[in-house]
């Protein structure tokens, strides 16, 4: 299992500037890491940092010490990312979504069919399965990605809002999802405007103005 580590790292968009500026923080085995902060505070910024996606102008984001060079690099250190607007394919099945990114992640037809079972079932999709993401509701294709996310196992998994389209119920099994990722050695990270979620995380980084300050650690 993999530690994410942010070290002093101005993080921007193009030539804009900073969102944020010298955040230093890291995701261990066996732990949810929230980052929480109202809309706009750059939870985004952080986590598309943290998967590769957007390279800091000033410092480093390392996985076991290693630069992460771009968003393949992090996939194939085994980072997952659960996106805030949840990235499905919109003609394909809920399973196909899931299926496709555990073989394009190495896995066998066989253990996809397998994996999309199992992560569609703690979320109540096992209905929903054979549906394109197109017919389902908000929070089913929000379910639908974050079963997609569990499927891939990752070694650090980086949820973003992950829970803004759910219902108190379904809000507190993806919390108990998010443990078990942590329990089974993966280095979680929640970003979350929802204090009641942050609350049942071990740590938090909260963010306003353009920095990061621990509001538990
Ligand atoms: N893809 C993007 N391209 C350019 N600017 C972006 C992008 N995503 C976010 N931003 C900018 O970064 C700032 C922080 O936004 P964001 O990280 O999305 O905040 P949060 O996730 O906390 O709501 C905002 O000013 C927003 O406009
Ligand atoms: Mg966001």
């Amino acid at each position: 299992m993999k530690t994410l580590t942010v070290e002093a790292a101005d993080i921007a968009w193009g030539n804009d500037a900073p969102v944020l500026r010298g955040v230093t923080v890291d995701a261990r085995p066996g732990e949810i890491l929230a980052i929480t902060g109202t809309s706009g505070a750059g939870k985004t910024t952080l986590l598309s940092a943290m998967a590769g996606l957007l390279a800091p102008v000033a410092g480093k984001v390392l996985v076991d010490g290693e630069p992460l060079a771009d968003r393949d690099h992090a996939v194939s250190l085994n980072v997952v990312l659960i996106p805030q607007d949840n990235g499905l394919a919109a003609i394909l099945t809920a399973a196909e979504n899931i299926s496709v990114a555990v073989i394009a992640t190495g896995g066998t037809p066989a253990e996809a069919r397998r994996r999309t079972a199992e992560a569609l079932d703690p979320l109540g999709l096992s209905g929903q399965a054979n549906q394109l993401i197109e017919e389902l509701s908000g929070g089913q294709q929000q379910r639908t990605a974050i079963a997609r996310g569990l499927a891939l196992r990752g070694d650090v998994l980086l949820a973003d809002e992950i829970t803004s389209e759910l219902d108190a119920a379904n809000r507190q099994k993806v919390l108990e999802l998010l443990r078990s990722e942590a329990t089974r050695g993966a280095a979680v990270v929640f970003a979350t405007h929802d204090p009641e979620a942050a609350a049942a995380c071990d740590r938090e980084l909260h963010l306003a103005e353009g920095e990061a300050v621990w509001a538990r650690r």
